[in-house]
C-alpha cells in the first residue's frame, strides 16, 4: 500500500515528521489487536452516512468494498504495518480506502467522524470480545471447580490459619470457597461488561457533529446495549479500561492465592496434591523433579496483572479531559492484562482438572491433628455448662498435657479431666460418647450446625445452589453472544443490499 508523502492528516504541516518522531508516535504495531475492530466501525459509520443520507449510495458501497478487500488482505497476512508511515491504524484503513477507491469518494468515510470517538470504539469492541473470552473460560473453570468439589464431598482435610492447623473440614469446602471467589468474579465482569457494551461512535472529536447522524442506528449495528451518550464523556473516560483491568487484577489474585496452596500442598511435606505428568516441569539436573511450575507462573503473571492496573491508572490520573495522547499508552497495556488474564484461567483450568488428589493423606493429617480443638471447647460449653473462656482454657491445657505424652485429642479424656480439677477447681466430665463425637475427625463436620459450614447437607445445599448459579452465569453469556451475532448478522444484510452490481 503506498501511504501519500508525510501522511494524509498533515494538510497545515509543510513537512513530513521526522522518522524517530513517527516512530515514538506510532501506535500502529499495537492496534493490530483492533485492526478488524476499525474495519467494522468503519462499516457501520458507512452505512450510517448513506441511511442518513449524507453520502450516496454508490459512494457507500465502493467504500465498503474497499473495506471488504482490506479485511480479505488482512486476514492472509499481506497488511504490512510500517509505524513510520501510519500514525495509527484508522489512518492505515483510510489511507488504503484513498490509495483504492480515490480521494473524491474514498474521503468521504471518515464525514462526521474523529479518530477520538474512533479509538474509543475500537477499545470498546475488542474488550467486548475479550471479556466474553473470560468470560466463557473462567465459568468452564468455575465448573471444574464444582466438579472436583462433587467428587471430594466428604474428602475429610484440615483447614489453615496462619498455614497452621485450624479446623477440620472437608476438600469440598475448600473447592466450594473458591467457586464462590470466582462467581464474584463472573459477577464483576457482567456488570463491566455492561459499561463496556456502550457506544461512543458519533460522539466526533468531542463535541457532537453538524451532520444527521444517528447514533443509535450505528450503536445497533454494532450490538451495543446503549450508547455513551455526553460526547465529551464519550471520548475521554476510561473508567470502563479501569473496571475491566481491575476485575482481571482481582480475579488473578484470586488464582495466583489459589496456586500458592496447590504449590504448598503438592510439596513432599504436606503431599496432599500430585500433578499429572503432562501438567509437571522437571529439572535439568534433579531427576526426581516433578515441579509445579505453571503454578508459579500464575502467581508472578498475577503481580505483573495487578502492575499493570497500576500503570493503567497513573497513565490516567493527570489527563485533562477530552482527548490527550497518554490515551493512546493504555491500550498495549489493556491488551496485556486481557492476555495475562485469559491464558491463566485457561491452565487453572486445566490445573484444576487434572490434578490428583491424595485423599489418604489428607485423612491421616487430620487424624493427627489437634484441629477438633474448638469443637471440643464448644462440647464443653453445650453439654457441661462451662463459659467459652474457661472451656478455651481448659482444651488448651489439655493439648499441652496430651503434645507432650504423645496422644491424640479423643485418647485425651483423661489427661482434660485432670486438668479440670486443677484449673477450674471442679472435674468436669463429658459422657464418653460426647467426648468421642467431638474429638474425631470424621465426626465433626456432622455436628457443626452453621449455615455455609463443612456440614455434609450444607455442602450438598451449597453445591446444588452453586450449579444453579453456574447454569445462570452460562445463559448470560450465551445471551450476549447471540445478541453480537444477531447484530453482526444485520450489518452484513445492510453491507450486502449496498453492494456495487
Ligand atoms: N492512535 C490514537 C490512540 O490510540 C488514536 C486517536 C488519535 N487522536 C488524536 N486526536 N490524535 O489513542
Amino acid at each position: 500500500m503506498k501511504a501519500e508523502r508525510g501522511g494524509i492528516y498533515r494538510s497545515r504541516l509543510r513537512k513530513p515528521l521526522e522518522k524517530e518522531a513517527a516512530l515514538y508516535l506510532s501506535s500502529l504495531k499495537e492496534d493490530a489487536e483492533i485492526f478488524e475492530e476499525d474495519v467494522l466501525g468503519t462499516e457501520a459509520h458507512v452505512v450510517m452516512l448513506f441511511e442518513q443520507g449524507i453520502i450516496s449510495r454508490k459512494d457507500a458501497g465502493k467504500i465498503l468494498e474497499a473495506l471488504e478487500s482490506l479485511k480479505a488482505e488482512w486476514r492472509e497476512g499481506r497488511v504490512k504495518l510500517e509505524p513510520e508511515k501510519f500514525e495509527d491504524v484508522h489512518e492505515l484503513v483510510e489511507a488504503y480506502i484513498l490509495s483504492r477507491i480515490g480521494v473524491e469518494v474514498g474521503g468521504k468515510t471518515h464525514t462526521g467522524r474523529s479518530r477520538n470517538d474512533q479509538v474509543a470504539l475500537d477499545i470498546r469492541l475488542r474488550l467486548r470480545r475479550s471479556l466474553l473470552e473470560i468470560w466463557r473460560s473462567l465459568l468452564s473453570l468455575a465448573y471444574s471447580l464444582a466438579g472436583r468439589a462433587d467428587q471430594e464431598k466428604e474428602t475429610l482435610m484440615v483447614l489453615y490459619t496462619h498455614t497452621q492447623h485450624a479446623q477440620v473440614g472437608f476438600l469440598s469446602h475448600y473447592l466450594l470457597a473458591y467457586l464462590d471467589h470466582l462467581l464474584r468474579d463472573l459477577e464483576r465482569i457482567e456488570a463491566c461488561y455492561g459499561r463496556v457494551n456502550r457506544c461512543p461512535l458519533g460522539a466526533s472529536a468531542l463535541a457532537g457533529s453538524t451532520l444527521p447522524l444517528n447514533r443509535p442506528r450505528t450503536a445497533e449495528l454494532l450490538g451495543f446495549e446503549g450508547l455513551a451518550e455526553n460526547s465529551l464523556d464519550a471520548v475521554s473516560s476510561r473508567d470502563f479500561m479501569l473496571e475491566a483491568a481491575a476485575s482481571c487484577a482481582i480475579l488473578m489474585v484470586h488464582l495466583s492465592r489459589m496456586a500458592e496452596d496447590l504449590v504448598l500442598w503438592s510439596s513432599s511435606e504436606f503431599g496432599y496434591v500430585e500433578f499429572p505428568d503432562e501438567l509437571a516441569s522437571p529439572s535439568s539436573i534433579m531427576p526426581q523433579k516433578r515441579n509445579p511450575c505453571l503454578l508459579e507462573l500464575a502467581r508472578a503473571k498475577a503481580g505483573r496483572v495487578c502492575g499493570l492496573l497500576s500503570a493503567l491508572l497513573l497513565s490516567l490520573k493527570g489527563v485533562p479531559t477530552g482527548y490527550s495522547r497518554d490515551l493512546q499508552e493504555t491500550k498495549p497495556v489493556l491488551w496485556e492484562i486481557l492476555g495475562l488474564t485469559l491464558s491463566t484461567v485457561r491452565v487453572m483450568d486445566r490445573v484444576v482438572e487434572g490434578l490428583k488428589f491424595n485423599r489418604n493423606r489428607m485423612v491421616e493429617v487430620a487424624f493427627q491433628s489437634y484441629a477438633p480443638a474448638v469443637d471440643l471447647a464448644e462440647a464443653l460449653v453445650k453439654h457441661a455448662g462451662l463459659s467459652l473462656r474457661e472451656a478455651h482454657r481448659l482444651v488448651g491445657e489439655t493439648i499441652r498435657l496430651a503434645v507432650k505424652k504423645g496422644v491424640r485429642l479423643n485418647e485425651a479424656q483423661d489427661l482434660l479431666e485432670e486438668a479440670s480439677t486443677r484449673i477450674l477447681g471442679v472435674k468436669v466430665s463429658l459422657p464418653r460418647r460426647i467426648y468421642e463425637r467431638f474429638t474425631s475427625p470424621q465426626r465433626i463436620p456432622a455436628e457443626r450446625l452453621t449455615l455455609g459450614s463443612p456440614n455434609p447437607k450444607e455442602t450438598r445445599r451449597m453445591l446444588k445452589d452453586r450449579k444453579a448459579m453456574l447454569r445462570e452465569a452460562r445463559l448470560k453469556l450465551e445471551s450476549r453472544i447471540k445478541a453480537l451475532q444477531k447484530a453482526e448478522g444485520k450489518l452484513r444484510r445492510e453491507i450486502s443490499k449496498l453492494k456495487p452490481r
